[in-house]
Protein backbone atom coordinates (compact mmCIF):
# COMPACT_ATOMS: atom_id res chain seq x y z
CA UNK A 1 0.00 0.00 0.00
CA UNK A 2 1.23 2.96 -0.73
CA UNK A 3 -0.26 6.65 0.76
CA UNK A 4 -0.36 9.83 -1.17
CA UNK A 5 -1.15 13.44 0.22
CA UNK A 6 -2.73 16.32 -1.98
CA UNK A 7 -1.83 19.41 -0.58
CA UNK A 8 -1.57 23.01 -1.36
CA UNK A 9 -1.01 26.25 1.01
CA UNK A 10 -4.18 27.99 -0.54
CA UNK A 11 -8.01 26.93 -1.00
CA UNK A 12 -10.14 26.44 -4.46
CA UNK A 13 -7.16 25.56 -6.33
CA UNK A 14 -8.27 21.93 -7.40
CA UNK A 15 -6.90 19.65 -4.20
CA UNK A 16 -10.24 17.67 -4.15
CA UNK A 17 -10.17 17.64 -7.81
CA UNK A 18 -6.77 16.68 -8.36
CA UNK A 19 -7.42 13.87 -5.45
CA UNK A 20 -10.27 12.75 -7.44
CA UNK A 21 -9.18 12.89 -10.41
CA UNK A 22 -6.10 10.07 -9.36
CA UNK A 23 -8.54 7.81 -7.56
CA UNK A 24 -10.76 8.00 -10.32
CA UNK A 25 -7.44 6.98 -12.90
CA UNK A 26 -6.61 4.68 -10.19
CA UNK A 27 -9.79 2.99 -9.62
CA UNK A 28 -10.57 2.16 -13.44
CA UNK A 29 -7.47 0.69 -13.81
CA UNK A 30 -8.15 -1.59 -10.99
CA UNK A 31 -6.01 -0.37 -7.97
CA UNK A 32 -7.60 -1.17 -4.85
CA UNK A 33 -8.23 2.77 -3.76
CA UNK A 34 -9.30 4.43 -0.57
CA UNK A 35 -9.57 8.25 -0.53
CA UNK A 36 -9.01 9.97 3.13
CA UNK A 37 -10.84 13.00 3.45
CA UNK A 38 -9.33 15.41 5.99
CA UNK A 39 -10.92 18.93 4.87
CA UNK A 40 -14.00 19.90 7.53
CA UNK A 41 -15.29 20.88 4.24
CA UNK A 42 -15.87 17.22 2.56
CA UNK A 43 -16.10 17.74 -0.86
CA UNK A 44 -14.47 14.54 -1.47
CA UNK A 45 -16.51 12.27 0.34
CA UNK A 46 -18.87 14.75 -1.48
CA UNK A 47 -18.00 13.65 -4.92
CA UNK A 48 -17.69 10.02 -4.18
CA UNK A 49 -21.47 9.57 -3.15
CA UNK A 50 -20.75 9.54 1.06
CA UNK A 51 -23.27 12.15 1.52
CA UNK A 52 -25.01 10.68 4.35
CA UNK A 53 -24.69 11.01 7.82
CA UNK A 54 -22.14 9.04 9.46
CA UNK A 55 -21.40 8.29 13.21
CA UNK A 56 -18.07 7.62 12.75
CA UNK A 57 -15.57 9.62 10.12
CA UNK A 58 -12.29 10.58 9.81
CA UNK A 59 -13.01 12.71 13.10
CA UNK A 60 -13.68 9.96 15.32
CA UNK A 61 -10.79 8.05 13.56
CA UNK A 62 -7.82 11.01 14.50
CA UNK A 63 -9.40 10.54 18.29
CA UNK A 64 -9.34 6.89 18.59
CA UNK A 65 -7.52 5.22 15.52
CA UNK A 66 -9.00 1.57 17.02
CA UNK A 67 -9.59 -0.87 14.51
CA UNK A 68 -13.58 -0.82 14.78
CA UNK A 69 -13.74 2.52 14.40
CA UNK A 70 -11.45 3.13 11.40
CA UNK A 71 -13.66 0.08 10.10
CA UNK A 72 -16.84 2.07 10.14
CA UNK A 73 -15.24 5.54 9.19
CA UNK A 74 -14.86 3.55 5.79
CA UNK A 75 -17.44 3.25 3.38
CA UNK A 76 -17.76 1.72 -0.29
CA UNK A 77 -17.92 4.73 -2.93
CA UNK A 78 -20.75 5.18 -5.54
CA UNK A 79 -18.89 4.94 -7.97
CA UNK A 80 -18.25 1.18 -6.91
CA UNK A 81 -21.59 0.79 -9.11
CA UNK A 82 -20.69 2.16 -12.07
CA UNK A 83 -17.10 -0.19 -12.19
CA UNK A 84 -15.80 -3.36 -10.88
CA UNK A 85 -13.18 -2.87 -8.46
CA UNK A 86 -12.72 -1.33 -5.00
CA UNK A 87 -13.38 2.40 -4.60
CA UNK A 88 -13.73 3.27 -0.69
CA UNK A 89 -13.73 6.41 1.17
CA UNK A 90 -12.81 7.20 4.93
CA UNK A 91 -15.69 10.08 5.24
CA UNK A 92 -15.09 13.58 6.42
CA UNK A 93 -17.05 15.74 8.37
CA UNK A 94 -17.30 19.23 9.72
CA UNK A 95 -16.39 17.94 12.82
CA UNK A 96 -12.71 17.50 12.35
CA UNK A 97 -12.27 21.42 12.04
CA UNK A 98 -11.78 21.27 15.92
CA UNK A 99 -9.15 19.44 15.51
CA UNK A 100 -6.75 21.41 13.03
CA UNK A 101 -5.36 23.32 15.65
CA UNK A 102 -1.82 25.13 15.03
CA UNK A 103 0.48 22.97 17.33
CA UNK A 104 -0.66 19.38 17.94
CA UNK A 105 1.72 16.95 20.19
CA UNK A 106 3.61 14.16 18.36
CA UNK A 107 1.34 11.41 19.30
CA UNK A 108 -1.78 13.17 17.30
CA UNK A 109 0.42 13.63 14.63
CA UNK A 110 0.66 9.59 14.14
CA UNK A 111 -2.59 9.13 14.32
CA UNK A 112 -3.60 8.74 11.24
CA UNK A 113 -0.36 6.95 10.06
CA UNK A 114 -1.85 4.43 12.79
CA UNK A 115 -5.31 4.08 11.45
CA UNK A 116 -4.03 3.26 7.91
CA UNK A 117 -1.75 0.66 9.48
CA UNK A 118 -4.59 -1.37 9.95
CA UNK A 119 -5.97 -1.50 6.65
CA UNK A 120 -2.62 -1.68 5.09
CA UNK A 121 -3.30 -4.76 3.41
CA UNK A 122 -6.77 -3.85 2.19
CA UNK A 123 -5.56 -1.72 -0.71
CA UNK A 124 -2.82 -0.62 -2.99
CA UNK A 125 -3.49 3.69 -2.80
CA UNK A 126 -4.40 5.63 -0.26
CA UNK A 127 -5.07 9.51 -1.34
CA UNK A 128 -5.73 11.82 1.30
CA UNK A 129 -7.50 14.81 0.67
CA UNK A 130 -5.73 17.74 3.16
CA UNK A 131 -7.38 21.61 4.04
CA UNK A 132 -5.18 24.60 2.55
CA UNK A 133 -3.59 24.94 6.20
CA UNK A 134 -0.17 23.64 7.60
CA UNK A 135 -2.01 23.15 11.11
CA UNK A 136 -2.61 19.99 12.27
CA UNK A 137 -4.78 18.13 9.71
CA UNK A 138 -2.05 18.31 6.91
CA UNK A 139 0.48 17.43 9.25
CA UNK A 140 -1.43 14.21 10.18
CA UNK A 141 -1.95 13.40 7.02
CA UNK A 142 1.76 14.07 5.80
CA UNK A 143 2.67 11.90 8.35
CA UNK A 144 0.91 8.84 7.19
CA UNK A 145 2.15 9.14 4.01
CA UNK A 146 4.53 7.99 1.38
CA UNK A 147 4.26 11.18 -1.26
CA UNK A 148 2.66 14.47 -1.12
CA UNK A 149 1.60 16.06 -4.42
CA UNK A 150 1.57 19.99 -4.63
CA UNK A 151 -1.23 21.62 -6.21
CA UNK A 152 -0.51 25.13 -7.90
CA UNK A 153 -3.03 27.15 -10.03
CA UNK A 154 -0.40 29.11 -12.28
CA UNK A 155 -1.62 32.62 -9.98
CA UNK A 156 0.15 35.01 -8.17
CA UNK A 157 1.76 34.21 -5.06
CA UNK A 158 1.34 30.32 -6.26
CA UNK A 159 5.28 30.10 -6.77
CA UNK A 160 5.72 31.11 -2.86
CA UNK A 161 2.80 29.15 -1.83
CA UNK A 162 4.35 25.94 -3.78
CA UNK A 163 7.81 26.40 -2.19
CA UNK A 164 6.34 26.75 1.22
CA UNK A 165 4.70 23.66 0.92
CA UNK A 166 8.09 21.67 -0.73
CA UNK A 167 9.91 23.27 2.06
CA UNK A 168 7.43 22.10 4.79
CA UNK A 169 7.35 18.47 3.53
CA UNK A 170 11.21 18.67 3.86
CA UNK A 171 10.93 19.78 7.16
CA UNK A 172 8.66 17.25 7.75
CA UNK A 173 10.81 14.51 6.83
CA UNK A 174 13.83 15.40 8.32
CA UNK A 175 12.11 15.15 11.82
CA UNK A 176 9.01 13.39 12.03
CA UNK A 177 8.28 11.16 8.74
CA UNK A 178 11.51 9.72 6.96
CA UNK A 179 9.32 8.25 4.05
CA UNK A 180 7.79 11.21 3.28
CA UNK A 181 8.73 13.07 0.06
CA UNK A 182 7.78 15.30 -2.44
CA UNK A 183 5.84 14.15 -5.83
CA UNK A 184 5.86 16.84 -7.80
CA UNK A 185 3.71 20.29 -8.66
CA UNK A 186 0.81 20.14 -10.39
CA UNK A 187 -0.72 22.68 -12.54
CA UNK A 188 -4.08 23.10 -12.45
CA UNK A 189 -6.50 25.53 -13.92
CA UNK A 190 -4.27 26.78 -16.95
CA UNK A 191 -5.89 29.17 -19.09
CA UNK A 192 -3.76 28.99 -22.40
CA UNK A 193 -2.77 32.02 -24.06
CA UNK A 194 -3.22 33.96 -20.90
CA UNK A 195 -0.48 36.13 -20.35
CA UNK A 196 -0.86 36.12 -16.57
CA UNK A 197 -0.98 32.21 -16.24
CA UNK A 198 2.24 31.86 -18.90
CA UNK A 199 4.45 34.09 -16.95
CA UNK A 200 3.86 32.30 -13.38
CA UNK A 201 4.14 29.00 -15.66
CA UNK A 202 7.44 30.51 -16.05
CA UNK A 203 8.50 31.02 -12.50
CA UNK A 204 7.12 27.66 -11.47
CA UNK A 205 9.27 26.42 -14.00
CA UNK A 206 12.16 27.74 -12.91
CA UNK A 207 12.04 27.02 -9.45
CA UNK A 208 11.11 23.21 -9.46
CA UNK A 209 12.05 22.04 -12.91
CA UNK A 210 11.87 18.47 -13.32
CA UNK A 211 9.76 18.66 -9.90
CA UNK A 212 6.90 20.76 -11.72
CA UNK A 213 4.74 17.60 -13.56
CA UNK A 214 3.18 17.90 -16.83
CA UNK A 215 0.28 17.77 -18.68
CA UNK A 216 -0.97 20.97 -17.36
CA UNK A 217 -4.49 20.90 -16.22
CA UNK A 218 -6.42 23.27 -17.95
CA UNK A 219 -9.92 24.98 -16.40
CA UNK A 220 -12.90 23.17 -18.02
CA UNK A 221 -16.55 22.90 -16.80
CA UNK A 222 -16.84 18.78 -17.71
CA UNK A 223 -14.23 19.11 -14.14
CA UNK A 224 -17.30 20.38 -11.84
CA UNK A 225 -19.66 18.47 -14.09
CA UNK A 226 -18.38 15.18 -13.43
CA UNK A 227 -17.56 16.08 -9.87
CA UNK A 228 -21.27 17.53 -8.94
CA UNK A 229 -22.72 14.29 -10.37
CA UNK A 230 -20.79 12.11 -8.41
CA UNK A 231 -19.06 10.13 -11.11
CA UNK A 232 -15.31 9.13 -11.99
CA UNK A 233 -13.86 11.45 -14.57
CA UNK A 234 -12.75 8.76 -16.24
CA UNK A 235 -16.66 7.37 -16.59
CA UNK A 236 -17.94 10.56 -18.01
CA UNK A 237 -18.40 10.68 -21.83
CA UNK A 238 -17.10 13.47 -24.13
CA UNK A 239 -13.90 14.13 -25.69
CA UNK A 240 -12.87 16.64 -23.53
CA UNK A 241 -13.37 14.76 -20.64
CA UNK A 242 -11.71 11.97 -21.96
CA UNK A 243 -8.30 14.19 -22.42
CA UNK A 244 -8.44 15.07 -18.77
CA UNK A 245 -8.99 11.52 -17.80
CA UNK A 246 -5.66 10.65 -19.44
CA UNK A 247 -4.20 13.70 -17.97
CA UNK A 248 -4.84 11.93 -14.85
CA UNK A 249 -3.28 8.33 -15.79
CA UNK A 250 -0.19 10.19 -16.73
CA UNK A 251 0.23 12.28 -13.43
CA UNK A 252 -0.77 8.86 -11.54
CA UNK A 253 2.28 6.99 -13.66
CA UNK A 254 4.47 9.77 -12.61
CA UNK A 255 2.94 9.30 -9.06
CA UNK A 256 3.67 5.38 -8.91
CA UNK A 257 7.32 6.02 -10.10
CA UNK A 258 8.50 8.41 -7.49
CA UNK A 259 6.95 5.68 -4.87
CA UNK A 260 9.66 3.63 -6.65
CA UNK A 261 11.94 6.51 -7.02
CA UNK A 262 14.18 7.32 -4.36
CA UNK A 263 13.76 5.55 -0.95
CA UNK A 264 14.35 8.51 1.72
CA UNK A 265 17.98 8.29 3.24
CA UNK A 266 17.51 7.45 6.56
CA UNK A 267 18.56 10.52 9.04
CA UNK A 268 22.39 10.33 10.42
CA UNK A 269 21.16 10.45 13.87
CA UNK A 270 19.55 6.76 12.65
CA UNK A 271 22.08 5.45 11.03
CA UNK A 272 25.16 6.38 13.53
CA UNK A 273 24.62 6.58 16.88
CA UNK A 274 21.22 5.25 17.08
CA UNK A 275 21.18 2.23 14.22
CA UNK A 276 20.68 -0.05 17.00
CA UNK A 277 17.07 1.47 17.39
CA UNK A 278 15.72 0.44 14.46
CA UNK A 279 12.99 2.60 13.24
CA UNK A 280 9.73 0.78 13.01
CA UNK A 281 7.15 2.01 10.66
CA UNK A 282 4.07 0.91 8.80
CA UNK A 283 5.40 -0.88 5.86
CA UNK A 284 7.91 -2.86 7.72
CA UNK A 285 7.02 -6.92 8.67
CA UNK A 286 5.13 -7.38 11.20
CA UNK A 287 7.54 -9.72 12.79
CA UNK A 288 10.24 -6.91 13.48
CA UNK A 289 7.28 -4.42 14.84
CA UNK A 290 6.28 -7.42 17.21
CA UNK A 291 10.40 -7.62 17.95
CA UNK A 292 10.63 -4.51 18.32
CA UNK A 293 7.61 -3.81 20.22
CA UNK A 294 9.17 -5.47 23.55
CA UNK A 295 11.95 -3.31 23.17
CA UNK A 296 10.31 -0.42 22.67
CA UNK A 297 8.07 -1.08 25.53
CA UNK A 298 10.54 -0.67 27.62
CA UNK A 299 11.55 3.28 26.78
CA UNK A 300 8.37 4.26 26.05
CA UNK A 301 6.68 7.30 27.95
CA UNK A 302 9.61 6.45 30.41
CA UNK A 303 11.56 10.02 30.29
CA UNK A 304 14.28 8.85 32.70
CA UNK A 305 15.76 5.79 30.35
CA UNK A 306 14.93 8.29 27.49
CA UNK A 307 17.84 10.42 29.34
CA UNK A 308 19.90 7.55 30.12
CA UNK A 309 20.18 6.10 26.33
CA UNK A 310 20.59 9.72 25.33
CA UNK A 311 23.62 9.94 28.12
CA UNK A 312 24.99 6.87 26.67
CA UNK A 313 25.21 8.39 23.65
CA UNK A 314 28.13 10.25 25.71
CA UNK A 315 27.84 13.51 23.50
CA UNK A 316 26.51 16.82 24.39
CA UNK A 317 25.49 16.85 20.63
CA UNK A 318 23.62 13.94 21.52
CA UNK A 319 21.55 15.52 24.35
CA UNK A 320 20.79 18.57 22.39
CA UNK A 321 19.00 16.81 19.58
CA UNK A 322 17.58 19.73 17.53
CA UNK A 323 15.52 17.85 14.99
CA UNK A 324 14.62 14.46 17.61
CA UNK A 325 13.28 11.54 15.54
CA UNK A 326 10.21 9.64 16.80
CA UNK A 327 9.27 6.03 16.77
CA UNK A 328 6.02 4.76 15.72
CA UNK A 329 4.95 1.56 17.00
CA UNK A 330 1.74 0.51 16.05
CA UNK A 331 -0.30 -0.24 19.58
CA UNK A 332 0.14 4.15 20.17
CA UNK A 333 3.55 4.24 22.39
CA UNK A 334 6.11 6.32 21.06
CA UNK A 335 9.37 7.39 22.12
CA UNK A 336 11.42 10.24 21.54
CA UNK A 337 15.66 9.06 21.14
N1 LIG B 1 -9.43 22.22 -13.96
C1 LIG B 1 -10.62 22.69 -13.53
N2 LIG B 1 -11.54 23.12 -14.42
C2 LIG B 1 -12.72 23.61 -13.98
N3 LIG B 1 -13.09 23.71 -12.71
C3 LIG B 1 -12.20 23.30 -11.77
C4 LIG B 1 -10.93 22.76 -12.13
N4 LIG B 1 -10.27 22.45 -11.00
C5 LIG B 1 -11.09 22.77 -9.99
N5 LIG B 1 -12.26 23.29 -10.44
C6 LIG B 1 -13.39 23.74 -9.63
O1 LIG B 1 -12.93 24.77 -8.76
C7 LIG B 1 -13.49 24.64 -7.48
C8 LIG B 1 -12.38 24.45 -6.44
O2 LIG B 1 -11.68 23.25 -6.73
P1 LIG B 1 -11.36 22.20 -5.57
O3 LIG B 1 -10.80 21.00 -6.21
O4 LIG B 1 -12.57 22.00 -4.72
O5 LIG B 1 -10.24 23.01 -4.80
P2 LIG B 1 -9.64 22.77 -3.32
O6 LIG B 1 -9.95 21.37 -2.92
O7 LIG B 1 -8.19 23.03 -3.47
O8 LIG B 1 -10.31 23.78 -2.44
C9 LIG B 1 -14.44 23.46 -7.55
O9 LIG B 1 -15.74 23.93 -7.81
C10 LIG B 1 -13.93 22.66 -8.74
O10 LIG B 1 -14.95 21.93 -9.37
MG1 LIG C 1 -11.03 20.67 -1.29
Amino acid sequence: MHVLSVSSLKGGVGKTTVSLGLASAAFTRGLKTLVVDLDPQHDASSGLGAIGVYRETCAEVLENPKHNVVHRAIVASSWSLLHPGVMDVMVGSEKIRALDTPNPSIRDLWKLEEALYRVEEDYDLVIIDTPPSLNALTRTAWAASDRVLVVSEPAMFSVVASYRAVSAIKEMQAKLNPRVATAGVVVNRYLEGNQEHEFRLGELKEVFGSGLLEPYFEDIPQVQQAQGAGRPIHLWPGEVTQRIASNFDHILNQVIASFNLHQPAETAQTTSRFARFKKVMRGSGLESVIKFDSAEEKIAGNQDAIDRIIQMQGTEEAITIETPTYVYVPGGKKAKY
